[in-house]
């Protein structure tokens, strides 16, 4: 086989993120980390969902223009490799939003809104009644995404497995009125780790309340936020026995430290009694510390550059603009939608 067929032998994901805010440690743990091992068995795609990042942000476009860049500095600094992995801007492809209209004909405004997914982040963006269309809207962009690329494989957490249902029920449709299998469905691939909680304890982590840690944090910025981290209200005294489930920091360990033993000791040590939280913190500190290091250095370097990541994010975009091009021409001549006289009837 020559280079080029082992790599198109490969399985091809594609996955992103709006690009609404640095990213954090919970990033980190539930789709980076995943990402940065799949991209040496899989065609992978990374796409700075900045178009989507508009449905609901149509007021700050700044806040939006600024963290493509920010999470490019994120993915890079991590580790993500623009040789093994294209990193992509969805707003410069206009062939996902050529897909996103063809693809709106084979999906219902009730289906739209009977999504889980869109129901739950209607109510937490208190949209209500005044729902912007592109917000109902954005499931279809994401199957323009993912089938754009013909990715069978698509790394998302546990709250995004409605949308590649409504990706898959999208393909099908098109499948069928072409009559034949122009698309691929897509299959979610879970992240085998839980979601992080905030420092706070809250399920989610958002930047406005201040409840995660950036991959840019610095010792004092994580030692800070690990002091404010929740643990056991019930342990009041070091001498007291504590729990672990539901506790933070143990959750943190849990998530980072390289030393799964020593994790088991001390919570063993926790739950008996006799270990301050101060003393976990401080070791939770060390090794998030310790982790982040090399990633803030490196994220300082690439920030410190910000044409020569230009330049990464246009090449991965060109790569981009070709593949889904040629998806958007496949289907929509398969629509007949093209500049052709009709063959006679036989
Ligand atoms: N919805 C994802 C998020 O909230 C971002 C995203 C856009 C995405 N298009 C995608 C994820 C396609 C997976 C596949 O961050």
């Amino acid at each position: 086989m020559s280079q080029s067929q082992i790599a198109s032998a490969r399985p091809v994901i594609l996955t992103g993120d709006r690009t609404t805010g640095p990213l954090h440690l919970g990033h980190y743990a539930g789709s980076l980390a995943s990402r940065l091992a799949l991209q040496h068995s899989h065609r992978q795609y990374l796409l700075l969902a900045d178009a989507q990042a508009l449905t609901d942000n149509a007021d700050d476009p700044t806040r939006i223009r600024r963290n493509v860049l920010e999470v490019a500095f994120d993915y890079l600094a991590v580790g993500i490799d623009p040789a093994l992995t294209t990193i992509c801007v969805q707003s410069q492809l206009p062939a996902l939003a050529e897909l996103t209209l063809l693809y709106m004909n084979f999906v219902t405004v009730s289906r739209l809104e009977r999504n889980p997914t869109i129901k739950a982040e209607i109510a937490q963006r208190g949209f209500e009644r005044d729902v912007p269309a592109g917000f109902l809207c954005y499931p279809v962009a994401q199957a323009a995404d993912i089938t754009a690329f013909k990715a069978t494989v698509v790394p998302v957490g546990e709250d995004q497995v409605p949308l590649i249902e409504q990706t898959n029920e999208i393909v099908r449709r098109i499948n069928r009125q072409i009559g034949r299998e122009v698309l691929p469905e897509a299959a979610a691939r879970l992240s085998a780790v839980a979601r992080l909680p905030g420092v706070d304890g809250r399920a989610k982590m958002s930047k406005s309340t201040g409840n995660s840690i950036p991959l840019s944090a610095s010792a004092d910025e994580i030692r800070a936020a690990v002091g404010r981290m929740y643990t056991d209200p019930g342990h009041l005294r070091a001498a007291d026995p504590g729990r672990v489930e539901g506790n933070v920091v143990f959750t943190y360990l849990d998530a980072f430290a390289p030393d799964r033993e020593d994790v088991e000791m001390l919570k063993a040590h926790y739950r008996r009694g006799g270990l301050g939280d101060m003393t976990v913190k401080r070791r939770l500190t060390d090794i998030l510390v310790a982790f982040l290091d090399p990633i803030r250095e490196r994220r300082a370097r690439y920030a410190a550059d910000p044409g020569e990541v230009m330049r990464v994010l246009k090449a991965g975009t060109a790569a981009a603009r070709t593949v889904t091009q040629a998806t958007l021409d496949e289907v929509r001549a398969g629509l007949g939608l093209v500049l052709e006289a009709e063959p006679e009837p036989a």
